[in-house]
């Protein structure tokens, strides 16, 4: 069932990203490509999943949700490059800038980003003031607040003596601050109350959470074959990780307790939330 319906979610992503009006540029090659490399669409899923949990229709956004997964894509792109993470695979596939160089792959991320919020801005039947706070709640998570802020100290802070409290706070820019905000413009966009946006909000940053003490576990036990991308990046470049300053074994029993925190946050919706419950689990038992 939850397989069934995450599939479901993920054509709708798939049908929308390929009819996106590229021209034959090297530009739009290079936004493609990494686009549809692959990944699991795990963004715009959460929102989709969001949207209808507070009573709205998915397709009828799925223009923003497609967004977060633009921009998402650019921070993968960028992640990659030799001055930051300098991985040569993404998606099962030689990273942008190894097929597109360097220059190439920076203006590709540099246009994911915009154009992301291109298609946010878009005339669409959303009430202006509604529309207006998805594009600024999307901002602020993408930037210096939320996912750069992140990635700053994560890719700065590399070598530092981090406690485990900065970790998380690293962990819920970098990472949480786009899922809390996919899930929030699900829930705003769907119709959802202030309390369900607010009870949505606090499982999306769990769920962020644990999304990226899974990541830090799978890059020091998974495969290049199976996860897509290189294993052994965080000790290559001696990031500070939720497995290097807990071990394995802790860092597992940390994964576990954010997802169980995560999936109490949805007790009012009860019935309704069940996708998102599974997706919590989903999130700590995948492999990829
Ligand atoms: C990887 O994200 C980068 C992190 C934020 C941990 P995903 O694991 O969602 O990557 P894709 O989109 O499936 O490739
Ligand atoms: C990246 O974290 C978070 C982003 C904002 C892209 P990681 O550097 O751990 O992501 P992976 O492991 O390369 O996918
Ligand atoms: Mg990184
Ligand atoms: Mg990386
Ligand atoms: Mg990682």
């Amino acid at each position: 069932m939850f397989k069934q319906q995450y599939e479901a979610y993920r054509q709708l992503v798939e049908k929308y990203l390929a009819q996106l009006p590229w021209d034959e540029s090297l530009i739009c090659n290079s936004m493609n490509y990494s686009l549809t490399a692959g990944g699991k669409r795990i963004r715009p899923v959460l929102a989709l999943a969001c949207i209808e949990l507070v009573g709205g229709q998915g397709l009828d956004f799925i223009r923003e949700v497609v967004a977060l997964e633009l921009i998402h894509t650019y921070s993968l792109v960028h992640d990659d490059l030799p001055a930051m993470d300098d991985d040569d695979f993404r998606r099962g596939k030689p990273s942008n800038h190894k097929v597109f160089g360097e220059a190439t792959a920076i203006l590709a991320g540099d246009a994911l980003l915009t154009y992301a919020f291109e298609l946010l801005a878009q005339p669409s039947s959303t009430p202006p003031e509604k529309q207006l706070r998805v594009i600024r709640e999307t901002a602020k998570a993408a930037g210096w607040q939320g996912m750069i802020g992140g990635q700053v100290l994560d890719t700065l802070g590399s070598g530092q003596e981090y406690t485990l409290a900065d970790i998380e706070n690293i962990h819920r820019q970098k990472t949480g601050a786009l899922l809390v905000a996919s899930a929030r413009l699900g829930a705003i966009l769907g119709g959802g109350t202030e309390d369900q946006i607010e009870q949505i909000s606090h499982y999306a940053t769990l769920l962020g959470l644990a999304f990226q003490i899974k990541d830090d576990i799978l890059d020091i036990s998974s495969e290049q074959a199976i996860l897509g991308k290189p294993v052994g990046s965080d000790l290559k470049q001696d990031k500070k990780t939720f497995v290097s300053l807990l071990g394995l074994t802790h860092a597992e029993k940390r994964l576990a307790e954010t997802v169980a925190a995560a999936k109490c946050c949805l007790e009012d919706f009860q019935d309704g939330a069940q996708f998102l419950l599974s997706l919590a689990d989903y999130i700590a038992q995948r492999n990829t």
